[in-house]
């Protein structure tokens, strides 16, 4: 499954699909409601099935990467519950490999062509004025971001050039401004920024400036659209009009590149309720934001009784699952492994000596194949008001935990094998609330999921 349209003649198919997932979700609590951070103190093992405990005892971790990778034959047979779990989180979830054909006719009488998008370097050439354009598109992008904006830049140039009467964009949470700046700037689309951040918006129009007096530089100030994007510092609420903050009544595209979960769900509330708001391209992350009473937002899942989504299950959803299978495959395999295990082991020694500290932010720690749990301690609490007696570090607990290790990672493993299934469910409510709007909306995995994790597009139009 690549394009995952939501018109009409899908209902059917969207509500079996979700109660699915719900049923999945609500069937595997014990894996997905908890922290892995908790592994030893509430002691997760002990929660595992015996013939599942008893299959992984002579689990091989270079297995892994396998288990969690759709139709890759495992090496060794796992019991036949664990087996149809395995096989039915890959049915189930939406793909979010970029590579599949893509097979959407909604996009196709949009002329949208993800498979098309033009790297940056390409619009850099075939500009006519190339200097300057490097200029826009190289200054401190980092490869990620550059990803990421040239691949939705494109289909954003392809959606607008398809709407009638429709040249602003309205960018949802635009941090630094680089999407925005490349959407007025290099194709030329009046461009409103609506950013919450103060620092962010100062550096995006620091960042806007110094643009601009390259333009100047290279004189091309005569030539091209020289218009920055329009700057407007708020932050965006769950009531806001985004035409009227903006006192914008043209029609518009609205856009947000990573909009973290609340603000996600303001901007299709904004689709639906704003007449001037003609369509929508929409990456939605960090889903554990989203509020207990903005989910589920679809009348569709209200019907279905969908489980609330607790914060750990909201949190796994945004884990780089490709990432982490990439590492297994790589010399960085055995730190990637370890780390869960350190970490735990930590926040049980936390929980006995300074049991305030429990589930806080630690320093992060790069850690080597050679590190040991007595180097990853220090560095993890340098300079954090923790208090643990160096003895503790060589006790018998501390080892039998250290044992563990194959468990542990083993169990985050499971978490990351249904983490799919709660960003499938939320998006799902997302495209189905559009449609009850009457609403097409299309999603896509857009991005490399290895180079940008929260990877699916959102396409709507009204
Ligand atoms: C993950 S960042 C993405 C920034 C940018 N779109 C990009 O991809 O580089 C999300 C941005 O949205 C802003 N933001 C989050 N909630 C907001 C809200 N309710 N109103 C306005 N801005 C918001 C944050 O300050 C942050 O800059």
């Amino acid at each position: 499954m690549y394009g995952y349209e939501c018109l009409d003649t899908h209902k059917d198919r969207d509500e079996k699909h979700m109660r699915c997932l719900s049923y999945l979700i609500s069937h595997y609590k014990w894996i997905i409601d908890v922290y892995n951070v908790d592994y030893f103190v509430a002691n997760h093992w002990s929660k595992v099935p015996k013939q599942w405990t008893q299959c992984f005892e002579k689990f091989d971790l270079k297995d892994l990467s396998n288990f969690l990778t759709k139709g890759s034959p495992m090496n060794c047979v796992l019991p036949l519950n664990l087996l149809s779990l395995r096989a039915t989180c890959f049915a189930l979830q939406l793909s979010r490999q970029t590579n599949d054909n893509i097979d959407s006719d909604f996009c196709e009488s949009l002329k949208i062509s993800p498979n098309s998008c033009r790297t940056l370097d390409s619009l850099v050439n075939d500009s006519k004025h190339p200097k300057m354009k490097r200029e826009i598109l190289n200054r401190k992008i980092k490869e990620k971001k550059r990803h990421e904006i040239q691949r939705l830049s494109t289909i954003t140039d392809q959606l607008l050039k398809s709407l009638d009467n429709c040249r602003t964009i309205v960018d949802c949470g635009s941090g630094q401004g680089h999407l925005s700046r490349i959407m007025s700037l290099c194709y030329g689309y009046d461009v409103i920024s609506i950013e919450g951040n103060d620092d962010n918006v100062l550096g995006a129009q620091n960042k806007d400036l110094k643009m601009l007096n390259s333009l100047k530089k290279y004189k091309l100030m005569d030539n091209i659209h020289t218009d920055c994007p329009k700057q407007v510092n708020c932050v965006l609420q769950n009531n806001s009009s985004i035409s009227e903050l903006t006192e914008l009544a043209d029609n518009h595209l609205l856009l947000g590149l990573h909009a973290c979960g609340p603000l996600s769900a303001i901007i299709l509330k904004q689709l639906r309720e704003c007449q001037s708001a003609k369509g929508l391209i929409l990456v939605s992350c960090c889903y554990f934001k989203i509020h207990m009473n903005s989910f589920p937002m679809s009348q569709c899942a209200h019907k279905l009784s969908v489980p609330a989504l607790s914060y750990e299950a909201k949190e796994i959803a945004c884990h780089a699952i490709e990432k982490f299978i990439n590492k297994l495959n790589t010399r960085e395999r055995l730190s990637t492994l370890r780390i869960h295990c350190y970490r735990a082991l930590l926040e049980s020694l936390i929980d006995k000596y300074n049991p305030n500290m429990r589930h806080n932010a630690m320093k992060s720690v790069k850690i080597g194949d050679n590190m040991n749990f007595n180097d990853y301690f220090h560095k993890a609490v340098n300079g954090l008001n923790i208090d643990i007696p160096e003895e503790e570090l060589d006790s018998d607990f501390v080892r039998n935990c250290l044992s563990q290790q194959q468990n542990c990672i083993i169990f985050y493993s499971l978490r990351l094998l249904i983490a799919p299934l709660v960003e499938s469910l939320i998006l799902l409510d997302f495209i189905n609330y559009l449609k009850e709007d009457g609403i097409q909306t299309a999603l896509l995995p857009l991005f490399d999921p290895i180079l940008s994790p929260r990877n699916f597009v959102l396409i709507a139009i009204k």
